[in-house]
Parts: structure tokens; C-alpha cells; sequence
């Protein structure tokens, strides 16, 4: 059976940080766009197990940022990996089921937010995220930056309002 449980990413131990560390690495590290942005820090990692081995997981950045100039609680996800061995056996989707909703209830977020690949847009649109064409700017060490690939966004009771500028108010996630 699929288990899920986060922990805040503060409290993972140094083995946990580094094979989480390590397996986003060998997924997403040979990409130039991911080698060439400093990436935001995570509030939280979401993990789920089969019979206690590790099967996949995703990290949550929780940020204030701004639609339109106006704050907006945002639920970050990044990094989300299932372990090529449970791939094609929902690990992802069970992941994601059993864990938006707290997002909305318990970190009162008013939106999930996620910057992806065009392969992967099919794969969220499954869990009621939509594609945004808002134009996304964030912090990077040399100044602000414009978002040019696919940002998508979740909310929590379907009600959908489509803002023309977002900013990350940050480092991208
Ligand atoms: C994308 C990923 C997380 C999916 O994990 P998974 O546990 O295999 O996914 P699931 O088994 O829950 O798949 C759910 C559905 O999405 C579909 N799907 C899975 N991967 C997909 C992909 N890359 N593109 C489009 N659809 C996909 C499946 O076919 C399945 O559809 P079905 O229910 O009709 O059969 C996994 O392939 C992965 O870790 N990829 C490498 C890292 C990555 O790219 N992560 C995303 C970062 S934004």
C-alpha cells in the first residue's frame, strides 16, 4: 500500500536532504535552464512509500507573492520525482490526490503554482491545474527575470481568475 507523510524540509536528516538532493539531480540537473537559475529553498517534502521504500516525491515552497500587485498566498511545487522502478504505477497521482487539498486547508494557500516542462502539461491538467499565460517574473541574483516556458496554476474551489503579471516576489521554484 501507498503511504504518504511530509515533513517540514527543515527536519529532514542529512541522508534524507542528500538523497532527495541527489535524485533531483540526476532527473532534472542536466537541464542548462536548471544548472543556470538559483532555485528557491523548500518549506516542505511530501513523500510517499511503498512498504517503506522510498517511491516519489515533490517539494512545496510556500511564498507570498503577487498577482497583479495584489498578495497572494502560493504553494509552490517543484521536484516532482517518482523512483524510475515505480514509474506507471501512480505513485505520482497518489502523491498528488492525497495532498493538494492541505495545501489550501492547512497552509492557507490561495493557489499552487508550478513552472514546467510542455511534456508535462497533460500530466498536472489530470489534477485541475491549467496553463497560465500571465507573464512570470522572479529574482535572480543579477536582477529580475522573465519566465519564458510553461507556468500552470491550482486552485482550490475551482474558481479561476487569470492575472496578466505574476511575481514570485523571489527565487523560482
Ligand atoms: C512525471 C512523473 C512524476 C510521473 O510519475 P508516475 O508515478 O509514473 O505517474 P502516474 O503513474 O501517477 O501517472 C498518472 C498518469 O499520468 C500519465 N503520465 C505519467 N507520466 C507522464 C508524463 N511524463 N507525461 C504525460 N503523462 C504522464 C500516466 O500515463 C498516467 O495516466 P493514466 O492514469 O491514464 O494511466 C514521473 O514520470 C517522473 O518522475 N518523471 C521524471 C521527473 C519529472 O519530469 N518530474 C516532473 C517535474 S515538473
Amino acid at each position: 500500500m501507498l503511504e504518504v507523510t511530509s515533513k517540514s524540509y527543515d527536519d529532514l536528516n542529512p541522508e534524507e536532504r542528500h538523497r532527495l538532493i541527489a535524485l533531483a539531480d540526476d532527473e532534472f540537473g542536466g537541464f542548462d535552464i536548471v544548472r543556470n537559475t538559483e532555485w528557491a529553498s523548500p518549506n516542505w517534502v511530501f513523500l510517499c512509500s511503498y512498504e517503506n521504500e522510498l517511491a516519489g516525491c515533490y517539494n512545496l515552497v510556500l511564498r507570498k507573492a503577487e498577482f497583479d500587485g495584489k498578495p497572494v498566498m502560493l504553494a509552490g511545487l517543484n521536484n516532482m520525482i517518482t523512483l524510475p522502478a515505480f514509474r506507471g504505477r501512480r505513485v505520482a497521482s497518489h502523491l498528488l490526490e492525497n495532498t493538494q487539498k492541505l495545501w489550501f486547508n492547512q497552509f492557507k494557500a490561495e493557489y499552487g503554482l508550478l513552472l514546467c516542462a510542455d511534456q508535462l502539461v497533460e500530466f498536472y491538467a489530470q489534477f485541475g491545474w491549467r496553463l497560465t499565460s500571465a507573464e512570470i517574473r522572479y529574482k535572480q541574483p543579477g536582477g529580475i527575470r522573465v519566465w519564458s516556458a510553461n507556468c500552470m496554476l491550482l486552485t482550490n474551489e475551482g474558481s479561476w481568475f487569470e492575472p496578466e503579471l505574476i511575481d514570485l516576489c523571489g527565487l523560482p521554484w
